[in-house]
C-alpha cells in the first residue's frame, strides 16, 4: 500500500500521498489554496507566491507548491496571516494590470478575477503611480494573441513550449519590472499544439484569436464530448452558444477545450481538433429529400418505404456501401444489421479518404483521422470484412458491376474529382446519408440528413480499444436523425 502522510490544513486532517506537495494534496481533495504558476503537468517554479501558507513552527511564509508535508504538520492557508500574504501577492500581480475586464475574453474565467472577488482579494490598493504599459494585441501565431499588460509572469506558457510541444517559440525578455513574455526573435507560435498555451494561461494574457470578442463565456454551455479528429479520441468539452444566437457569428459551436483524461490525452488537445470543427454548422442538411427523378421533400416514413424498396430492386451483389469512420459504435451495430444481415451486401468501402490520413507525432496526433474505425472492427468491418479500395470500387462502377451505391458520410466526388461525376451518373441508385451535403449530396437520388456527433449521444472506440462516451450538446437540425435510427428505420421495412 502506498505510503501516506497525515497533516492538518485549515483545521482539517488530510492525507497526502507520498511525493505530493501540500498544494497537490489540497487540490486533489478539492480544497482551495490559491495558485497560478503550479500546473500539474508543467511543474512548480514557485514564482507567483500566491500559494503561501503558514506552518506552525516555521518562522516565515512557505509556498505550498514546494512544501512537502511532514507527519503531524499543521498548516494554514485561510487564516488571517496567509490570506494577507496571498492578498499582497495578488496586489503585486495587479500593479501594472490594465484592469480591462469589460473587454477581456478571459472575463468570467480569469484567475485574477476569481481570487480578487473571494476572500483573498478586495484589498485597498496601494498603487499610486502610473501603470507600466506594455504590448497589446500582439499576434503570436495563427491562433494566439498576447496582451503583455495582463501577464503575471507565471511562465506556464514558456514551460509548455519547452516541456510539452518542445517547440521553444516563447521566451522571457527583460529584467525585474520590465520583464515580458514574447516570441523568440524570428519565430512564430505555430506548433501543432499552440492553442494549449491559452488553456494554461491563468489570466487573459494569451487568448484564442478565433474566440476573440465572439461570445461571453457565461453564455456558453459546456458538454463532455470526444474529439472526432483522429483515432486518439481526446476528451474534450464542447462549448456551445445557443442562448444568444446572434453572437459567435450565429454558429452554435463556439470553442473546444481539453478535458483531463490521463490515459488518453492528459491535459492537452491538438490544434487540428481544437480549431478543425468550428465550421460545424456549415453545409448542413436538415430535409429528407428525393432529388431524382423528381425533387420532393419526404417524410421519414415515405423515404424509408421508397429507399428500402429501391435497395431491393436488383441483386445485392451489385450494391456497394461506403461507411464512415465517424460512425459511433451504436451506428456501426445498426449498419451491420441493415447491410450485412438484411441486405447481404458484399461490397464495402470504409478505407479512409486521402485527407483522412495525416500527420502524427509522439504526443497525441494519430495518422488515422477517423475517430472510430475500431468501432467498425468490433462488428467485423476491418476484421472479417475487408474494405475495397477507392480505385477498385471506381473500376467496378466503370465496368457496370455496380448498379447502386449507399454512401454514409463519404464524399466520392471529392475523392474521384471530375471522374466521380461521371461514375455516379451511371448508377441506377445513389443514396447519400450524412450531416453535410458535400459534393456527392447534390447528385443523389435520395438525400437523408443525419446528425453530427454533437447532436447525438454515443460511443467511440479509440485506437487503444478504449470505449468512450460522448454526450449530446446541441439539438438536431431540421429532420436530421442519428445514423443508427436511419438504418433501423430502413431495416424495419426489409
Ligand atoms: S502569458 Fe499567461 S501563461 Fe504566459 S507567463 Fe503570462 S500569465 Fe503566465
Ligand atoms: S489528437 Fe486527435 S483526437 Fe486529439 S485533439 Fe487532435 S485530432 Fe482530436
Ligand atoms: S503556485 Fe506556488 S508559487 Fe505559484
Amino acid at each position: 500500500m502506498a505510503k501516506t502522510i497525515k497533516f492538518t490544513l485549515d483545521g482539517r486532517v488530510i492525507e497526502a500521498r507520498e511525493g505530493e506537495t501540500v498544494l497537490q494534496a489540497a487540490t486533489r481533495l478539492g480544497l482551495l489554496i490559491p495558485h497560478y504558476c503550479w500546473h500539474p503537468a508543467l511543474g512548480n517554479p514557485g514564482n507567483c507566491r500566491m500559494c503561501n501558507v503558514e506552518v506552525e513552527g516555521a518562522p516565515k511564509a512557505l509556498v505550498s507548491c514546494r512544501l512537502y508535508p511532514k507527519e503531524g504538520m499543521v498548516a494554514r492557508s485561510a487564516a488571517p496571516a496567509p490570506r494577507r500574504w496571498q492578498s499582497a501577492a495578488l496586489e503585486f500581480h495587479l500593479v501594472d494590470h490594465p484592469l480591462d475586464c469589460p473587454v477581456c475574453d478571459q472575463s468570467g474565467e480569469c484567475g485574477l478575477q476569481d481570487y480578487y472577488m473571494n476572500s483573498i482579494g478586495r484589498y485597498r490598493s496601494s498603487m499610486r503611480d502610473n501603470k507600466w504599459h506594455m504590448g497589446k494585441r500582439m499576434v503570436l501565431g495563427p491562433h494566439i494573441m498576447l496582451d503583455q499588460e495582463r501577464c503575471i509572469m507565471c511562465t506556464r506558457c514558456t514551460r509548455f513550449v519547452d516541456l510539452i510541444s518542445k517547440s521553444h517559440e516563447l521566451g522571457i525578455f527583460g529584467r525585474g519590472h520590465s520583464q515580458v513574455i514574447d516570441l523568440v526573435p524570428g519565430r512564430v507560435l505555430d506548433n501543432p499544439y499552440s492553442g494549449c498555451v491559452a488553456d494554461v494561461c491563468p489570466v487573459g494574457a494569451l487568448t484564442d484569436r478565433d474566440f476573440r470578442f465572439q461570445v461571453r463565456v457565461w453564455y456558453l454551455d459546456w458538454t463532455d464530448s470526444i474529439c472526432p479528429g483522429c483515432s486518439r479520441g481526446c476528451n474534450i468539452s464542447a462549448h456551445t452558444s445557443t442562448r444568444r444566437p446572434w453572437q459567435n457569428k450565429g454558429l452554435r459551436l463556439a470553442r473546444v477545450k481539453p478535458r483531463y483524461k490521463p490515459e488518453v490525452n492528459g491535459h492537452w488537445i491538438c490544434d487540428e481538433g481544437r480549431y478543425g470543427f468550428l465550421n460545424y454548422d456549415s453545409d448542413r442538411l436538415g430535409k429528407v429529400m428525393r432529388l431524382k427523378p423528381s425533387a420532393e421533400e419526404l417524410s421519414w416514413e415515405a423515404a424509408a418505404a421508397e429507399v428500402s424498396s429501391a435497395l431491393r430492386r436488383k441483386p445485392a451483389e451489385g450494391l456497394a456501401v461506403m461507411a464512415s469512420g465517424r460512425l459511433s459504435n451504436e451506428d456501426w451495430q445498426a449498419f451491420q444489421k441493415l447491410f450485412l444481415e438484411k441486405l447481404n451486401v458484399r461490397r464495402f468501402l470504409f478505407a479512409p479518404e486521402p485527407d483522412q490520413v495525416g500527420a502524427e507525432d509522439e504526443l497525441l496526433r494519430r495518422r488515422d483521422k477517423a475517430p472510430n474505425l475500431e468501432g467498425g472492427k468490433a462488428v467485423g468491418f476491418g476484421t472479417r470484412i475487408a474494405s475495397m479500395s477507392w480505385d477498385s470500387l471506381a473500376a467496378d462502377i466503370e465496368a457496370g458491376k455496380v448498379w447502386g451505391l449507399y454512401a454514409v458520410d463519404r464524399d466520392p466526388v471529392k475523392v474521384w474529382d471530375q471522374r466521380g461525376h461521371e461514375l455516379l451518373e451511371r448508377l441506377d441508385l445513389l443514396v447519400y446519408q450524412g450531416p453535410r451535403k458535400g459534393l456527392t449530396g447534390e447528385l443523389a437520388h435520395y438525400r437523408l440528413p443525419a446528425t453530427d456527433w454533437l447532436e447525438e449521444k454515443g460511443h467511440f472506440t479509440n485506437f487503444q480499444g478504449l470505449v468512450q462516451p460522448y454526450r449530446q450538446a446541441l439539438k438536431p437540425l431540421g429532420a436530421a436523425k442519428p445514423d443508427w435510427a436511419i438504418f433501423e428505420g430502413l431495416a424495419a421495412r426489409l
